[in-house]
């Protein structure tokens, strides 16, 4: 295995960002955590009424966690991971993980917003309801990286804790192709770590705000512009009834809506699990079929 360079946190850069939304944010930097979800929300926990939102971000994670109790792997210095926690009060939390998602994939394929008529392809798509995937119009999109939303009550607040996990630079040693993750890297070959991070805070942290003020309506038409499984065939893992279904967009609340024998289904938990029928092909919409 190559050794990699060590990684340069642009920290004071990092703090402005975050400070720009936040006055009080703290921004820390480690080389391994267990978990930066795991340690922000023990944080957020015992956070009295003046703790403040904070920024972990990891070079490594010895027990990375992914949705749906999965374990999230990650080589060090390959893949962007840290956490954001902070107290929030939206009136509706619905589609929270969802406006994430369209957050970082603009920022980091600003090309392929609504607004944009430049390039109308967007090259990060969002699979429902956390996953951010690299499409690539010669072959099958794969996964980049994926969102963890946990929260806390704690007194009179309910923290956030955010977790972000991309992919930046491949991972050493060989995976079957059909479950080698994407990484940004193969669009994007000079990116790295602490640039993806310093690429995506800012929008970040103006998303979140958004959010709390507007909930997930501004968001709709971002994610519907880049809603990979749009018109695709599902299977769906753990759902009481239905297994699979045509994907119709998403609702304004963020749910997904299925067509099947049974009619229309929105599916709202994240528990489910939803998988395109067909892995070699992820089609690439017009900007315009889209919004
Ligand atoms: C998923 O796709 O299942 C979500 C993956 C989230 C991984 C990130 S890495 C940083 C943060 N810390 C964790 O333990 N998980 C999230």
């Amino acid at each position: 295995m190559s050794p990699r360079a060590p990684l340069v946190w642009p920290t004071q850069a990092l703090s402005e960002a975050l400070t720009a939304v936040w006055p009080a944010a703290q921004v820390e930097v480690v080389q391994s955590v267990t978990s930066t979800n795991t340690v922000l929300m023990n944080w957020a926990r015992a956070a009295g009424p003046e703790g403040v939102p904070r920024l972990l971000v990891a070079e490594a994670q010895t027990a990375g966690r992914g949705r749906l109790g999965r374990t999230w792997l990650a080589q060090p210095g390959a893949s962007l991971t840290f956490s954001l926690a902070l107290p929030l009060a939206p009136t509706d939390w619905s589609g929270l993980s969802l406006a994430v998602g369209v957050a970082l994939a603009e920022a980091l394929d600003p090309c392929a917003t609504p607004l944009s008529a430049q390039t109308p392809v967007a090259r990060i798509g969002l699979k429902w309801p956390n996953d951010l995937w690299l499409l690539d119009p010669q072959a099958p999109g794969r996964k980049l990286g994926g969102i963890l939303v946990e929260t806390v009550v704690v007194g009179t607040l309910r923290w956030m804790v955010l977790g972000v996990g991309l992919n930046v630079h491949p991972q050493e040693g060989a995976a079957p192709a059909g479950v080698r993750p994407a990484c940004l890297a193969e669009w994007l070959p000079d990116i790295t770590v602490p640039a993806a991070l310093t690429c995506v805070l800012l929008p970040l942290a103006q998303a979140l705000k958004q959010f709390e003020s507007a909930g997930f309506a501004p968001f709709v038409p971002r994610y519907a512009a880049r809603d990979l499984l749009h018109g695709r065939m599902l299977t769906l893992s753990h759902h009481p009834e239905l297994t699979h279904g045509l994907a119709e967009g998403i609702t304004h609340e963020g749910a997904l809506r299925v067509r099947s024998a049974q009619g229309i289904s929105l599916i709202h938990s994240g528990e489910v699990s939803v998988r395109p029928c067909e892995p070699e092909f992820v089609p690439i919409a017009p900007l315009e079929d889209a919004a």
